[in-house]
């Protein structure tokens, strides 16, 4: 649920879906996604199911999991109303949990900023592979030429505007672990054919990208425990060792979270003391306490961008909800 995803009607959030998430990136999924939000059956059948269960992600990657993906939307029409028992199952027992291991690119220079070594705590962790940031290589590219690389696999390419500061390397993490209402398994086959349908047609290198890290996180596999954000989050943190830096952090979590929650979770991390990073989409940081000021400057036209957010202060930078692209915003 992006932003006031639930006063939309489910037409207007394919809609917007494929406007404003898939336009530019897949071209496939626009397309889709424009044929349910016009198409009245299938906006019925979207709509007798649970308002969390109705996403333009979901039911893709749903399609994609029961019958690869569809070439058209006729095809995608066929198996929901074909197979609509089967649809509603998997809908029902899966959850949105993209991980893009790439949001690494996005959040390093803002780790790197934070005193080591640290201890990083990320809520809505899925399988983990965002808190492995440590483990991957990174090309940040400039338009200047003044590249950085960070050695490692996968490599994370992502372009860079404006004053960020890139580190050298990454930062030293001495603990992690994650919390995920369905934290998902890199070692279960099952879980990562979950994981590869929920990617985009059209986007290249991502489902490369996922393999590679999810091999780095079988060698040795963050904890992701089961739990709630709010209710869960201070008895993890109290594990963390008292001599590292808690970081904690989230990338494409709060938009699934109810709005009344979204401010509970605030609460919850401003207790903590602890250096909090936010990854999230502007509609949504908009129900923080700390809303994103008005006069931010405008993002680069695109696909919906997110804002990178350091303990609730002015956005630190636009960032591609995929990690290929960020543009810093302070100096
Ligand atoms: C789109 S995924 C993003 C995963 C990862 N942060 C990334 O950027 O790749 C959102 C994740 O948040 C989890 N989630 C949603 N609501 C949650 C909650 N209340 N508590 C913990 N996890 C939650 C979902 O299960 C899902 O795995």
């Amino acid at each position: 649920m992006i932003g006031n995803e639930a006063e939309r009607t489910v037409a207007e959030n394919y809609r917007r879906f494929a406007l404003h998430e898939a336009h530019g990136r897949s071209p496939l999924y626009e397309q889709l996604a424009l044929g349910v939000a016009d198409d009245p059956e299938l906006v019925a059948f979207l709509e007798d199911r649970p308002a969390s269960k109705r996403q333009p992600n979901l039911l893709l990657a749903t399609v994609r999991y029961l019958a690869g993906l569809p070439s058209d939307r006729a095809a995608l029409r066929d198996v929901v109303l074909g197979r609509r028992d089967e649809v509603a199952a998997t809908m029902r027992a899966r959850r949105t949990q993209t991980n893009e291991p790439a949001r690494c690119a996005t959040l390093l220079p803002a780790l790197a900023q934070i005193d080591g070594p640290l201890a990083l705590l990320e809520v809505g962790a899925s399988a983990g592979l965002c808190l492995l940031p440590d483990r991957y290589g990174y090309h940040y590219r400039r338009a200047d030429g003044g590249d950085v690389h960070i050695a490692g696999s996968p490599l994370l390419t992502c372009e860079v505007r404006g004053p960020a500061p890139l580190p050298s390397r990454a930062p030293k993490v001495v603990w992690r672990a994650g919390i995920d209402l369905e934290p998902l398994d890199v070692a279960d086959p099952d879980d990562l054919r979950w994981l590869a349908c929920l990617l985009w047609p059209g986007e290249e290198g991502r489902a490369e990208r996922l393999d590679a890290a999810a091999a780095v996180a079988r060698a040795d596999p963050p904890r992701v425990v089961r739990g709630d954000l709010v209710d869960d989050l201070h008895a993890l943190a109290d594990q963390a060792p008292p001599d590292a830096t808690l970081v904690v952090f989230h990338s494409a979590v709060l938009a699934y979270v109810p709005t009344a929650r979204r401010a509970a979770f605030a609460e919850a991390v401003g207790e903590l003391g602890a250096v909090w990073l936010a990854n999230e989409a502007a509609a949504v940081l908009a129900d923080l306490p700390h809303p994103p000021p008005a006069d931010l400057p405008a993002p680069p036209p695109g696909p919906t961008p997110s804002l990178l957010v350091r303990d609730g202060h002015r956005p630190s930078a636009w960032v591609d909800g995929h990690g290929t692209w960020l543009q810093w915003l302070d100096g």
